[in-house]
């Protein structure tokens, strides 16, 4: 796959509920109207969302225990994505996976990340790819050696954010030393806390729901806003891994960032009205053939 997307990260298997009267209290039970089991994990949704848009990319994972794996390889074949260089788990692993309950046009979750993120590094050629994408930042504390690896073979680098409870401040490292960083509003605000500045990648881009994204160039001091247009939530999981796939989509291509941001609020504004991170990748419209871009 010469100049593809490698699309690192936790790989899991959703299990979604939709058409629940209220959230789960101790004590009570909530019957939900359905559920569904879906890939998920943000490489694998950014991912999909690339190859919708016309790029060709592959999962870098370890796949989630048995028997949740079958449910992530047919979704990976579904959406065009490779798996060639996804990892059985180890064998007694408890299985990746996310309880997902939308509520209220927002969403909760109950995971359990299971193992090492990421297979070996050293197990395939890099230089057949041109960029890397790291679904979450912890998948990076856990192998800040992806950008080493990635600069060696001359890829350029975009990592997502994800929520943690406690970020650590020498994530400001990891962080400064990628291209294009995609944190959501709360995502960052908490890592201003610890000290990581608002424009610390090359590239900060920041998702904020249904009020759309903004993004900077770290050389630059002026923000570019994009909002995005109103829509019937479904459900929001994944909206953001969504927006990436559509914002990389552009970047890559060399388009200026408020057209990134436009092809980035589309493509998450089409995942919200839908189960699933990948829901409505079939009817994507495509911006990233604007004119030629600033960097
Ligand atoms: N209700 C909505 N209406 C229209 N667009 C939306 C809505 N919610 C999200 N989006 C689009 O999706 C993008 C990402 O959403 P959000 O800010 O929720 O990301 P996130 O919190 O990282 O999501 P996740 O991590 O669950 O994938 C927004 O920037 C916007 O473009
Ligand atoms: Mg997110």
């Amino acid at each position: 796959m010469t100049g593809g997307i490698l699309c690192a990260g936790r790989l899991y298997c959703d299990v979604v509920f939709t058409g629940t009267p209220r959230l789960p209290t101790l004590g009570t039970e909530v019957f939900a109207e359905g559920v569904s089991l879906h890939a998920g994990g943000g490489a694998f949704i950014t991912g999909a969302t690339l190859v919708a848009l016309g790029n060709g990319a592959a999962q870098f994972s370890v796949l989630p225990a048995a028997p949740f794996d079958a449910v992530v390889l047919q979704a990976l074949a579904e959406n065009g994505l490779s798996s060639k260089l996804c990892d059985v788990a180890p064998g007694g692993s408890d299985p990746q996976i996310t309880v997902a309950i939308p509520y209220a046009n927002d969403r909760a979750f109950l995971t359990r990340a299971a193992g090492d993120a990421l297979p070996s590094l050293a197990a395939f050629d890099w230089r057949s790819f041109s960029h890397l994408h790291i679904g979450e930042l912890s998948t990076l504390e856990e192998n800040p050696k992806l950008i080493e690896r990635a600069r060696s073979a001359g890829l350029s680098i975009s990592l997502d954010c994800g929520w943690q409870d406690a970020f650590r401040p020498e994530v400001r490292d990891l962080i400064a030393a990628v291209d294009v960083f995609l944190p959501n509003q709360r995502e960052l605000a908490a890592l201003r806390d610890v000290g990581v500045p608002e424009a610390c990648a090359e590239v900060t881009v920041v998702k904020h729901g249904k009020k759309g994204a903004r993004a900077r160039m770290r050389s630059h001091s002026e923000w570019h806003h994009e909002v995005s247009e109103a829509v019937r939530v479904i459900d929001a999981t994944g909206a953001g891994d969504a927006f990436n796939g559509g914002f990389l989509s552009a970047w890559l291509k060399g388009v200026q960032l408020q057209d990134c941001l436009r092809q980035g609020n589309a493509c998450g504004a089409a995942s919200v009205q839908c189960a699933g991170g990948v829901g409505g990748l079939a009817s994507l419209p495509q911006f990233d053939t604007a004119a030629p871009s600033l960097h």
